[in-house]
């Protein structure tokens, strides 16, 4: 769609991104307004996730974008680089990222822009590490990456939902959909659907349900699988709606991430009360506490929990102590830290 050359700003004195329309689709119906519209709309885009655009225009009929320089790579690079590794995603940082793509996301919804491209190439890493998202709007400046009529495909049709797919524009739930995908990929090492053409893995967004991420990384949590099939419904009606719901669902997964890999890193090491100090620290649910506790309840000192919840030591058996951590983590729900500290002083105490 475009060429990307790295520029200097003589008067702002820093490196700059300019991107170049390729001459082809600057020549279609409407450009020029959409251009000019879509300009206006991304330079009004402010967010700390979201490629900052500087200034739009053209020059001797060639259409431009200044943008924002980013010195790092893109999320593309460095899947290509784990891959020729042999090496996965870490889970933590896939969901982790998509969190904060969600909030970049929600930002430019309300801000009324769709980016119509979510895609590894269009996400980039700062030198601080930061996640941004590059190529806003691009697509529909263009008009659309799908040509019905001569059934020609621009871009990648990896990560293009099955409307747009279609040929229609899409809306907020067409990010929604790519992102789920892009999730699958980092996930499960390969995104869900390959082909020999353009067309025929298009046609396998439209038709074809996307595997589970866990067929392919057995590692991948069935919570985890469950949300990208939600993500990617390919009726939009039947996705996330918003990426605030989408991001809140993502968030629950990364506590039941934590914990596994706490629990994995504490295994064999870690006695009780350093689990739950654990469980506290990281602010989980009460009902996660007892899953964690339960298979190591039994190394507890039941008498002297039964004591403080008003239960007869002798007839307490061990195998009942995560149930009484429950009904503590629930009369003191973990919710604001000061309660956790008193939850973690009572547990401390009973221990
Ligand atoms: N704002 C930017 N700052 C630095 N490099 C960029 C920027 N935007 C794009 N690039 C680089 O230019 C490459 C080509 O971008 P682009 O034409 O959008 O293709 P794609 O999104 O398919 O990778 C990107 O992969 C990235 O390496
Ligand atoms: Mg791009």
């Amino acid at each position: 769609m475009a060429e990307v050359y790295r520029g200097r700003h003589p008067g702002l004195e820093r490196d700059v991104a300019v991107k170049l329309i390729h001459p082809h689709l600057t020549d279609r119906e409407g450009f020029l307004d959409r251009f000019r519209k879509e300009g206006v709309s991304l330079a009004r885009l402010r967010h700390p996730n979201i490629v900052q655009v500087f200034d739009s225009g053209n020059q001797e009929g060639v259409y431009y974008l200044v943008m924002e320089y980013i010195d790092g790579q893109t999320l593309a690079d460095r899947l290509g680089a784990l891959h020729s590794h042999g090496e996965p995603y870490s889970q933590r940082e896939a969901v982790g990222l998509s969190i904060t793509l969600c909030g970049a996301l929600e930002y430019a919804h309300r801000e009324n822009v769709v980016h119509r491209d979510v895609k590894p190439g269009n996400v980039m890493f700062n030198s601080r590490e930061q996640a941004i998202l590059t190529d806003f709007g691009l697509v529909k400046m263009i008009g659309s990456t799908v040509n019905t009529i001569s059934g020609t495909i621009l871009g990648s049709p990896m990560y293009m939902s099955p409307e747009q797919g279609y040929g229609k524009p899409g809306d907020a739930r067409s990010d929604i959909y790519s992102l789920g995908v892009m999730l699958f990929e980092l996930l499960a090492g390969a995104p869900p659907f390959d082909g020999d053409t353009p067309l025929s893995i298009m046609m396998k967004h439209v038709n074809e349900p996307l595997p589970l991420a866990r067929s392919i990384n057995p590692l991948v949590p069935e919570a985890l699988d469950a949300i990208i099939t939600k993500a990617t419904a390919k009726d939009p009606v039947g996705r996330y709606q918003y990426c605030g719901e989408f991001a809140a669902a993502l968030q629950v997964s990364l506590s039941a991430i934590e914990v596994q890999e706490t629990l994995a890193a504490m295994r064999g090491s870690t006695t009780a009360p350093g689990l739950v100090e654990a469980s506290i620290s990281l602010g989980l649910l009460p009902g996660v506490l007892t899953q964690i506790l339960g298979p190591v309840g039994a190394i507890m000192d039941g008498s002297r929990i039964a004591r403080a919840m008003g239960e007869d030591p002798q007839a307490f058996p061990t195998r009942r102590i995560p149930e009484l951590l429950d009904r503590l983590a629930t009369q003191y729900r973990i919710t604001d830290s000061e309660k956790r500290t008193e939850i973690r002083r009572l547990v401390e105490g009973l221990i």
